[in-house]
């Protein structure tokens, strides 16, 4: 194949975001984010940074939830292995505020890169360089991976709150933090490439053309450093990528995939991601506990865990490695193309689908630390990353395909069949589909409040439910996780907007809706199926 690649984009300005600036300080010597400056944060006083908040509002004493980073721990991977990934000790860590003078990185879709274009060579040569870095220097492919371990699999505890894991995952911090990881490590590709110009590419599972693992991962097996032997070897291209997929599931054709994946992609963008809580997942505070917060975004939970366990789920489902869990996920060098692209989902809420970010304090004063392409610690913000253009990069703008890729109604419901009252059904094992028939609440005064279907209670090792498929618009979606190290058991509910839903199928008069939950892999325990009143 000739090469076909575009043009990467030589930009004149110099970007300016590497320098670090002091924190600007008001006359009277405080910081804008309150008495307490970030670095004394960092240091213990999580508890006192609510301050600020708590005088605005005094119902609620709160403060960002902060990992203890002076004090990392081993953490667990999914079969109570401990494994130490923490970071070198950090000191001197500087706050760090990006102020890119100009977009000079842009992010392209992996797919459109042949294995013969400059791009792959470079990108390769990146991930090679990084490989080849002494394993105590923070720069280091694994120690790049086992950032991402120590953040999520338990290798930190909450400051102020040493009983609570410190979690990345499962919250509004999700998509905030995997942005800074990112922008970090994409600095130190082009710091050893030496070229500002250096973007990660995207993996545009999204799109038809994006629907398998891209071949510059796949290429040259024995040499390529961008490849990874512990992938799922039933998933390699040609495969097209299952959006929904659990283990076991059986394999439909390729149009029929391609379809029920767009579908998913416009229900988990737009029909349950109306509200902020939805979209980026649940409010994750000093002193929550993240085992029952029971606070995954929509988009978290699929397609961005499926397209984990897709990728790295082999033979034996109990054994997920590399991409299948997150102690792991890191060590594929597609984890990055495949969170640009999670990424980039943030960037279409906000600019083509009219969602906003929170300006909630706690999230925006969230702090993490990383190590910068000079390998030198830095503390960054929430706030300081919710503009990708003033971290200097953007996306390479192609068409989005799930746009107009709505769920259609099969047949009109007719009456529903006779189901069992949920009560007399809950809790339960789930073994085989199960039907219930879930009465919905009655409108008090003229609310608008949309319906929330609610399964409450789901308890699982590591598990799927599932039903029905996503093209179709009862198909509410699944339950996907990828698996974590701690919290073995994990209770947890799982949440689907279906106002739209059950107008879509034109059975909005109905005092009852019927419920099918069909398990997928592993038995699960359920305790419970209601509906209520959105209260976000
Ligand atoms: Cu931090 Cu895709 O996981």
């Amino acid at each position: 194949m000739a090469a076909t690649q575009k043009p990467l984009i030589k930009f004149s300005c110099k970007a300016k975001d590497g320098e670090q600036k002091p924190e600007t300080t008001t006359k009277n010597g405080e910081t804008p984010l309150g008495k307490f400056d970030r670095r004394n944060l960092l240091v213990g006083l999580g508890g006192l940074y609510g301050a600020a908040s708590l005088a605005a509002n005094p119902l609620a004493f709160a403060a960002p939830a902060t990992p203890d980073f002076k004090d990392c721990v081993n953490a667990t991977e999914p079969n109570g292995t401990s494994i130490n990934c923490c970071p070198p000790a950090a000191s001197n860590i500087t706050a760090y505020v990006p102020s890119a003078a100009c977009v000079s990185r842009t992010r392209m879709s992996a797919q459109t890169f042949t294995t013969d274009s400059n791009y792959y060579r470079k990108y390769m040569k990146a991930i090679e360089k990084m490989k080849k870095l002494k394993s105590t220097d923070p720069r280091n492919f694994t120690e790049q991976a086992n950032v991402h371990c120590a953040y999520c699999d338990g290798g930190y505890t909450q400051q102020g709150n040493p009983n609570l894991l410190y979690e990345i995952h499962g919250s509004w911090l999700f998509f905030p933090w995997h942005r800074w990881y990112l922008y970090f490590f994409e600095k130190i590709c082009a710091n050893l490439l030496d070229d500002d110009s250096f973007a990660l590419p995207f993996w545009n599972w999204d799109d038809p053309t994006g629907m398998k693992i891209p071949n510059i991962f796949v290429n040259d097996p024995d040499k390529s450093p961008l490849y990874d032997s512990n992938r799922n070897p039933d998933h390699l291209p040609p495969t097209v990528i299952n959006l929904d997929w659990s283990y076991g599931d059986p394999t439909v054709d390729d149009k029929q995939q391609i379809k029920s994946n767009l579908s998913l992609m416009y229900t988990q963008m737009i029909t349950q991601s109306k509200t902020q809580t939805d979209f980026f997942g649940k409010a994750y505070r000093s002193g929550d506990d993240i085992v029952t917060l029971d606070g995954a975004g929509s988009i978290e939970l699929s397609p961005h865990n499926v397209v984990h366990s897709w990728t790295g789920t082999m033979t034996d489902p109990n054994n997920p490695i590399d991409m299948g869990a997150l102690y792991s996920a890191g060590r594929d060098p597609i984890f990055y193309a495949h969170h640009a692209n999670v990424d980039r989902m943030w960037n279409i809420w906000l600019n083509q689908l009219g969602g906003t970010n929170f300006t909630d304090s706690d999230w925006l004063n969230s702090t993490f630390i990383f190590y910068n392409e000079e390998a030198k610690p830095v503390s960054v913000r929430v706030g300081d990353c919710l503009d990708n253009t003033k971290l200097g990069y953007t996306y390479e703008d192609v068409p989005i395909a799930w746009l107009d890729a709505k769920p259609t109604a099969r047949a009109k419901a007719r009456t529903l069949p006779s189901a069992r009252d949920p009560a007399q059904v809950f809790p339960t094992t789930l073994e085989k589909a199960i039907n219930v028939l879930v009465k919905r609440p009655k409108k008090s005064g003229s609310g608008s409040a949309e319906e929330i279907l609610v399964i409450e209670g789901i308890e699982y090792d590591k598990d799927d439910v599932n039903a029905s498929r996503p093209e179709y618009t009862e198909y509410l979606g699944n339950f996907s996780n990828v698996p974590h190290g701690h919290g073995m058991k994990v209770k947890t509910n799982r949440r689907f907007r279906i106002t739209e839903v059950l107008k879509d199928l034109g059975v909005n008069n109905y005092e009852s809706v019927l419920v099918t939950l069909v398990p997928k892999s592993g038995p699960l325990k359920i305790n419970g199926v209601k509906i209520e009143f959105d209260s976000s």
